[in-house]
């Protein structure tokens, strides 16, 4: 998507000095910064401190990070070895297993000689894949806008709402639950956004930028607000993304999802999931019971990051010094509240039988 006119992806490879580069997500939407991505530590790093976040973006990431590591000593250990390396980052996200498992897939054949160049060719492969499977997503979801647009006087926007970003900062390109939205727009139906700012680390704001600089419609909520807006039919449809999703339909997705999930369904608003199908996670049925949960450090409960009154961007510490905070990254919505799944070859109930109709190659393959 364009940044002042400008396209860009959120990561690229520097072919001259044959280095991966991403936006760093730390600084946003303050400051635009581009990093280079190099050591084995700094995939690492970037995985885990967020410089790239969203689950189809770690994936490609580590990819990258995979063919980083065939560059440095292209043998099995060494391969093994980036593997758990770069899985261990995050774990909910299922996206980083997929990219690494299919990987090591692609590469254990190889003669090591010929491993560098496959992991960087397979690389800008998933990563141009993603592209492609998020626009699909988009036009998907378009259908269903059009469908409650055209039930609306002419010229009254559809009112959609989305939590975290799912937008193309969490992707490669176009985002998931953002490309409806794009595609949307570009298409002139009306719309507006109301996005939920999603603490603790407030990645509405990521979204609130995006929209914003292409032109959509949006307010910035609190996490708050949503049920009190679909209480008072202000809302339309909701479109979340994925970080996994299981062979049945749960969604596990950012903290705060499911309680919009509770909301939705309790007012009759349609609650879609945009789900590349990378994000399927077909070992797993049960999703409360089986996806391990990301606990990340209290200190993003306790303290907030913004613009200062100087100028800079800075930490705010807002609870009495000492209050132990909790910070659970992501809850799992049950498929009984989804109303469907936007995947890039259609949009399919939330069920087994919804996922293996779109995918029967990947659900027969999962046994
Ligand atoms: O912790 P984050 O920012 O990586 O969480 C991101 C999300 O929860 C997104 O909604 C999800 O990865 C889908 S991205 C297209």
């Amino acid at each position: 998507m364009k940044i002042n006119g400008t396209p860009y992806r959120s990561l690229w490879w520097n072919a001259e000095q044959d280095v991966l580069e991403i936006i760093d997500q730390r600084w946003l939407p303050h400051d635009f910064r581009v990093i280079p991505v190099q050591s084995m530590q700094d995939f690492a790093d970037a995985i885990y401190e967020m410089r790239v976040r969203g689950a189809p973006l770690i994936g490609a990431t580590a990819a990258y990070g995979m063919a980083r590591a065939m560059a440095e000593d292209p043998s099995d250990a060494n391969m093994d070895a980036a593997w758990t390396f770069l899985e261990k980052t995050r774990p909910t996200a299922i996206n980083l297993r997929w990219a690494l498992d299919r990987c090591r897939t692609a590469l254990r054949p190889l003669a090591e000689a010929d491993r560098a160049g496959a992991a960087l060719t397979l690389a800008h492969e998933i990563a141009d894949e993603d592209v492609e499977i998020n626009r699909q997503i988009g036009l998907n979801g378009l259908a269903l806008i059009k469908e409650i647009a055209a039930k609306k006087p002419a010229g009254e926007p559809v009112r959609l709402l989305t939590h975290c970003n799912a937008g193309w900062l969490a992707t490669v390109d176009w985002g998931t639950a953002t490309s409806p939205m794009y595609h949307a727009h570009d298409a002139g139906i009306p719309l507006h956004v109301w996005v939920d700012e999603t603490r603790p680390r407030n990645q509405g704001a990521l979204t609130s930028w995006e929209l914003g600089s292409h032109g959509v419609d949006h307010t910035y909520i609190t996490d708050n607000a949503g049920g009190h807006l679909m209480q008072h039919g202000m809302v339309d449809m909701v479109i979340t993304g994925t970080d996994r999703t299981t062979r049945r339909g749960d969604v596990c997705n950012k903290i705060g999802t499911y309680l919009k999930a509770l909301a939705a369904h309790d007012n009759g608003v349609p609650f879609y999931v945009a789900l590349p199908s990378p994000t399927v996670d077909w070992s797993v049925s049960d999703g409360v019971a089986e996806i391990p949960i990301e606990e990340r450090d209290a200190r993003e409960v306790t303290h907030i990051q913004g613009v200062t009154d100087a100028g800079g961007i800075g930490l705010v510490q807002v609870t009495p010094d000492g209050t132990p905070g909790g910070n659970p990254a992501f809850d799992v919505t049950p498929n009984r509240l989804v109303t469907g799944l936007i995947t890039e070859r259609g949009v399919c109930d939330a069920s087994e039988e919804g996922l293996a109709g779109l995918f029967p190659e990947l659900a027969r393959a999962a046994g």
